[in-house]
């Protein structure tokens, strides 16, 4: 397994749609693995491929013991949701110290393949829905910043050009980080 770069904010690959995935394959599965690896180097609870650089569609979850098991979303789907939302902040391994309130539906079902390259559906509810719906979002080449309104947003991204001034490019080598990003 291998702890890949990650794509920052600004890089086009966080842009773009990812494609689905005809087979799990050693590629695929390999792919999987260092998205947990990265995604637990970088203490975050969730990752999508377009954020290492993979414009394919697949991504994990894992928000810890307290919901269980960590899921691994290859050609995820939410295929229903409830009609409560829920606002509460996020942040993004790939917009690092910045954060914001997103509101989305408090629980959700999920239909999705898993690493053995079975289809299974799994019902989620607080904090896990929300990373599946983050990481689902990332792999539409949507940010969370992209549902905060438009004042808010600028706000956050006067705050990241400036907390990136003088540094270039948009891959970031992963060392720990705080935890609770997404
Ligand atoms: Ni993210």
């Amino acid at each position: 397994m291998t702890v890949r770069d990650l794509h920052l904010l600004g890089s086009p690959m966080l842009r773009q749609r990812a494609a689905p995935v005809a087979a799990v394959d050693d590629e695929v599965r390999r792919l999987v693995d260092d998205l947990f690896e990265t995604m637990r180097a970088a203490k975050g609870v969730g990752l999508a491929a377009n954020q290492v650089g993979v414009a394919r569609r697949v991504a994990v979850v894992d928000v810890g013991p307290d919901a269980p098991p960590p899921l691994v979303l290859i050609n995820p789907v939410i295929v229903q949701h409830g009609d409560e939302h829920e606002t509460a902040e996020e942040g993004c391994l790939s917009i690092p110290d910045v954060f914001g309130d997103v509101a989305r539906p408090l629980a959700i079902i999920v239909e999705a393949t898993d690493r053995d390259g079975r289809r299974y559906t799994a019902e989620a509810s607080g904090f896990k829905a929300r990373a599946i719906q983050h990481e689902i979002d990332h792999l539409d080449g949507i940010l969370f910043l992209d549902h905060l309104s438009a004042v808010k947003r600028s706000l956050l991204l006067a705050k990241w050009k400036k907390a990136r001034l003088g540094k270039s490019g948009y891959l970031k080598e992963v060392t720990p980080e705080p935890a609770g990003e997404l």
